[in-house]
């Protein structure tokens, strides 16, 4: 029997508990032996749950019992989640977890400490919930020079952006819908800015290219500004508003970013619909590979975390090698990475003309007077900011997906 802790019994950690319970015999098949849940450690009590007799309040049970192999860590946040994780790490139990906030801000190290102490920091549940992501990168697709990663990342954004563009409504209001249905949090900043997707994005790109990626190097916009007009432009020019989170290797170097851009039916992205969330990894032998799933949720994340306790179990002593280096990686700027542009331009098509070159996809809405839409040539960055800022007639733009994106 394998003995396994589980910090933190909220919608995850719960979850954790369910799925190692409702799945034991396939579990017991697939390791060889029972994974047994011995502790849940909680600030609360749950009379009348089945782990009412083994809830601790105490870490210490957990750390000094030698008979834990395994901690879950489905805590969030930082505190006491690093310093608990540390220490049960340097207690020699292998930890899984769901906590991309920590990963993402002490992962290289918790890895290293991991490593030292040949047991593993495994972190399956912190990009993309229930869809295997992670192990894709580290175990499947080891043949390839990873060239892309791109993903809808973020439940919460995409079902906002979804109802935007299906029901017409407004941002506020599908922010509303969503927390009402509990997809957003009561304090949404982190999905709607986009720094949940950008610590996912960090995250793969790190596996995916094999040095860290700092998540606060990644250049990253929300949604909040998207508003109605800008969906309808969208829906004119048969393309849709999604927030991507894409990583990017070129001649010149690895560029990330997070943004709202226009995607086209060519990218399968486009119908990743609601809360649903998908990533595309594109590598130089294999071509695009696609990956669909629940991004969130008590099942399917926790479908994840089990996944990796079981691996747990079959490499108890044995650390798992993944290609995540402490090496820093110096990302391109983004300014450098050139693509076309959707602006909305309060002036004529000539004035337009004259600053951007040639218009594509001119678009004029019904109920919209004195401005127009259309997309630029493939230009840098840092051009089309420079053209765009030396007028007051750009309302508004947004990046639109070049074809290699899709
Ligand atoms: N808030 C996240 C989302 C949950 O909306 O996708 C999963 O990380």
């Amino acid at each position: 029997m394998i003995e396994v802790a589980v910090m933190g019994y909220g919608t995850v950690g719960a979850g954790v508990v369910q799925v190692l319970t409702m799945n034991s015999e396939a579990i017991a098949r697939r390791v060889g032996e029972q994974v047994h849940v011995k502790y849940v450690l909680d600030l609360r009590d749950f009379p009348g749950t089945p782990v009412e007799k083994i809830v601790t309040h105490d870490v210490n049970d957990i750390l000094s019992d030698p008979e834990v192999k395994i901690v879950v860590e489905t805590m969030g946040g930082l505190k006491p989640a690093y310093d608990f994780t540390k220490k049960a790490l340097l207690a020699g139990k292998n930890v899984c977890t769901s906590n991309k906030e920590l990963v993402a801000e002490h992962g290289v190290e918790l890895m290293e400490i991991a490593r030292d102490m040949s047991v593993n920091y495994l972190f399956e549940a912190s990009c993309g919930g229930g869809i295997p992501i992670i192990r894709v990168i580290n175990t499947s697709l080891t043949a390839e020079e990873i060239e892309e990663v791109t993903g809808i990342l973020n439940g919460t954004t995409n079902y906002i952006l979804t109802s935007m563009a299906d029901e017409g409504k407004g941002f506020e209001t599908a922010l509303k819908e969503a927390q009402q249905k509990g997809y957003a949090e009561l304090h949404p900043e982190a999905d709607v800015e986009g720094y949940d997707a950008c610590r996912k994005i960090a995250i793969l790109s790190s596996l995916a290219y094999g040095k860290h990626i700092s998540y606060k190097n990644v250049d990253t916009e929300g949604i909040t500004k998207v508003d109605k007009t800008d969906v309808e432009y969208a829906d004119k020019l048969g393309v849709r508003i999604k927030l991507l989170a894409t990583s990017r290797r070129e001649k010149e170097g690895i560029w990330a970013i997070v943004a709202p851009m226009m995607i086209g039916d060519e990218n399968p992205l486009t119908a990743v619909s609601g809360v649903m969330n998908a990533v595309m990894v594109k590598g130089n032998a294999v071509g695009t590979t696609m990956y669909y799933g629940s991004g969130a949720g008590s099942l399917p994340t926790a479908s994840a975390v089990v996944g990796d306790v079981i691996d747990c179990c079959k490499h108890l002593h044995v650390n798992i090698k993944s290609d995540y280096s402490a090496a820093s990686l110096e990302l391109m700027p983004a300014g450098d990475v050139a693509r076309p542009f959707f602006v909305r331009f309060a002036g004529t098509e000539e004035e337009a003309e004259a600053l951007f070159g040639q218009l594509h996809d001119v678009v004029r809405l019904d109920d919209v007077e004195n401005e127009f839409g259309f997309l630029t040539e493939t230009m840098a960055e840092k051009d089309f900011k420079e053209k765009a800022a030396s007028t007051d007639k750009v309302i508004k733009w947004f990046r639109r997906g070049k074809k290699e994106e899709e």
